[in-house]
């Protein structure tokens, strides 16, 4: 899309899968925007961190997100690499075209290297989904997540819990928008369209019957022991039950080294957003180290169980159904034995998470350039 001159340009930044279901909501809402006469533009800015088609294109073609206007084409590296190689690309956009503000989202690499080089260039950032904070600084995901924050210009929030950390950190309240939740927007959006893997009848899944388990972080999965050692905790104490493992890629590269699982543990390819949360919805109980995927188990009232000591997303625990096993494997079974028992908390939905954070970004964004000429 051709910025047009008398318009703001928004650049909307995606890199990593979880970014894919957070930006759809907005760009939907835009279009809705521009169609009714709304004159804001946006640019489409994919830093090509993940790109292969199960981890990108796959999230694009089943949430209708348009083609990226630009694709920075980073591919895998190092944080440092992946890093730079971002910055340098996106600095070069913007001083081939520069936008009016950088809309990031989450708290992946992308997030932070396309904040970086905005706030350098003089483009105010926003923040969808600011103001989570773990406390965990071995996570690469908190380092992207205060980076970001400390040079943030408007903070598009998802929780009470982000608000307060952004007023204590000396955010005032004008520059903290509480707008929801954009990642449960295309969730609510997509339920009805939810749909079995084609796995589903050779493996005999039945609604209640199986558990879903993800791993991706360096602490579970870059040390073949610990990676092992959690599997064979998850595959006793989901007794017989099958246990549908998508790997995801950073993982795989680990499994190749391990010795054998439990035979309830199926390993499946990483699986679509339609399949992927079918599956979630109809299980048992979910196993993750996934921060999204808590909040996607509590709005759908499925158990979730996190292999983490701490979380950025208190509400999913306080409120929904979420609980922090830790990552120690022999936390496991007492967990899964409560489970089993029916002695799992029911959970509620926390506030805003109603389907309509993408539309109240939007607003927020014409507010800004109306008030503020970002
Ligand atoms: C990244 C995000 C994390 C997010 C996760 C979801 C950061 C710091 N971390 O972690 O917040 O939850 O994505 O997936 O940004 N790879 C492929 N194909 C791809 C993409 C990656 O094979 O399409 C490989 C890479 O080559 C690399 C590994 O997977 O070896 C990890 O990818 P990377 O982007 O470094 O980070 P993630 O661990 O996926």
């Amino acid at each position: 899309m051709m910025a047009n001159i008398k318009y703001p340009l928004i650049d909307i930044i995606a890199g990593a899968r979880p970014n894919f279901m957070k930006i759809a909501p907005i760009i939907r809402a835009m279009q809705v925007w521009q169609q009714s006469g709304g004159g804001m533009r946006y640019r489409l800015v994919h830093t090509g961190q993940h790109y292969d088609a199960r981890m990108s294109n796959d999230f694009f073609v089943q949430l209708g997100i348009p083609e990226p206007d630009a694709n920075l084409g980073v591919g895998s590296g190092s944080q440092a690499e992946q890093t730079s190689a971002i910055m340098v690309r996106y600095e070069k956009l913007l001083l081939d075209q520069c936008s009016d503000l950088c809309l990031v989202v989450g708290d992946v690499t992308s997030t932070m290297a396309c904040s970086i080089v905005a706030q350098k260039m003089g483009v105010k950032v926003a923040h969808v989904e600011g103001g989570l904070r773990s406390g965990d600084w071995s996570m690469p995901e908190e380092i992207n997540r205060m980076v970001t924050d400390a040079i943030t210009n408007y903070f598009f929030t998802t929780s009470e819990a982000a608000n307060q950390n952004l007023r204590r950190s000396g955010i005032p309240d004008e520059r903290i928008f509480f707008v929801g939740n954009t990642m449960i927007d295309t969730l609510l959006a997509n339920m009805d369209r939810l749909r079995p893997p084609v796995f589903r009848d050779e493996l005999g899944l039945e609604t209640g019957q199986y558990f879903v388990v993800t791993l991706h972080r360096p602490a579970n999965v870059d040390e073949t022991s610990q990676l092992q050692a959690m599997l064979m905790a998850i595959g006793n104490g989901c007794r017989d039950l099958p246990v549908i493992f998508p790997v995801h890629p950073r993982t795989a590269k680990t499994m190749r080294e391990m010795d054998g699982l439990p035979d309830n543990i199926k390993l499946v390819e990483p699986q679509p957003y339609l399949e992927f949360n079918y599956l979630v919805k109809h299980a048992k109980a979910v196993i993750t180290d996934s921060g999204g995927i808590t909040e996607e188990t509590t709005v759908m009232a499925v158990p979730c169980l996190t292999l983490r000591d701490t979380t950025e997303r208190p509400e999913t625990v306080v409120i929904g159904t979420n609980e922090l096993i830790g990552t120690d494997p022999t936390g496991l079974k007492p967990a899964l034995d409560r489970l089993f028992a029916g002695e799992w908390k029911q959970g509620d939905i926390p506030e805003k998470w109603d389907g309509k954070a993408g539309e109240r970004i939007v607003t927020v964004m014409e507010q800004l350039f109306d008030q503020f000429n970002v």
